[in-house]
């Protein structure tokens, strides 16, 4: 597997591996242990969106494995406008040893990776964000001890955060609920493929606009409900979305030891309330700080070819 751009290119094998090597070097890292295995290479981040989370986890994951990164801002880079996408890749991959792109289509990422001859990690697109994916799914078997059998429950917009969560889940054996005002739901072929992935793996996905869905959950889960790129959208969609905001009203309906996460940013008093956001159930914070702990292991293996423990 040369390139990350989706979950599901995983598997379901490859994937617990990949949770297990981030928490090996996550102790490594605590213990300053941490191997080089990266020395000497360069990762290029390729953004035409803002970002604080995926910018830096990855920064921070390249120096601490011995490598560099190098921040090329939407201004730049000029993705698909200055220059073709596929020119991109292939001027990028004669400098570096990995690309991660942030995209608008997801269809760019697409070429970027059909073009280059380095791997090429797709760090968000209008349809998939897999690395905060990864962090998620560490996050709740940090919490749980394992992801089978686990009932997340995501309320809010069908989006790229939603179809990874899916696609993940499914790979695990989780259940998936996306929880959704009418006309909001997650993408019919993600929902498709997700439901296959299920049927292997003995867990479960659905999609829905009742929020009975939330009952007895292990993790509610929300985003924004007007995602980057969507902002003219962003007061029309404030009406659709608020019965399905996450609050103390949610977790009291969810099972007693729920946790509450967000792959941030987050707007308090939107998507999420502050007492939601805050409480004692929320992991945002151990979840943001897992983007570092899942990217080093996805670029450890992808970039350096550590390999992945069963
Ligand atoms: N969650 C996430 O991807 O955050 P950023 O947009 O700040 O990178
Ligand atoms: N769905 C959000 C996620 C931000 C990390 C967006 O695409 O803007």
């Amino acid at each position: 597997m040369k390139d990350f751009l989706s979950l599901d290119q995983l598997g379901p094998e490859r994937l617990a591996a990949l949770l297990t090597l981030a928490d090996r070097l996550r102790e490594d890292q605590r213990r300053g242990r941490l191997e080089p295995v990266l020395a000497g290479k360069v990762l290029a981040m390729v953004f035409t969106k803002p970002s604080l989370r995926t910018r830096v986890s990855f920064d921070v994951a390249m120096l601490q494995l011995g490598g560099q990164a190098l921040y090329l801002s939407p201004a730049e880079v000029g993705l698909g406008q200055r220059e073709a996408v596929a020119d991109v890749a292939r001027v990028l991959s004669g400098y570096v040893d990995a690309v991660m792109a942030r995209v608008f289509a997801h269809a760019d990422v697409v070429e970027l990776a059909a073009q280059a001859s380095v791997p090429v990690i797709n760090g968000l697109s209008d349809r998939f964000h897999p690395c905060q994916g990864l962090a998620d799914l560490l996050t709740v078997r940090d919490t749980f001890g394992s992801l089978a059998g686990r009932r997340l429950a995501y309320l809010g917009d069908g989006n790229n955060v939603a179809h990874s969560l899916l696609l993940g889940g499914a790979l695990s054996g989780m259940s998936v609920s996306i929880i959704h005002p009418e006309g909001y739901g997650p993408d019919a072929t993600v929902l498709a493929r997700a439901a296959a992935l299920a049927r292997m793996s003995g867990g479960a996905v659905e999609s829905t606009s009742d929020l009975a869905a939330i009952d007895g959950a292990d993790v509610l889960y929300t985003d924004v409900w007007a995602s980057m790129g969507q902002e003219e959208e962003a007061a029309s969609r404030r009406s659709a979305f608020l019965p399905y905001r996450l609050d103390e009203a949610c977790i009291a309906r969810a099972s007693a030891h729920v946790i509450v996460m967000h792959c941030l940013p987050a707007h308090r008093g939107e998507e999420i309330s502050a007492g939601a956001m805050d409480g004692s159930a929320a992991r945002v914070f151990e979840q943001a700080e897992n983007r570092l702990h899942a990217q080093r292991a996805l670029l450890a293996w992808l970039v350096g070819g550590a390999p992945l423990l069963g």
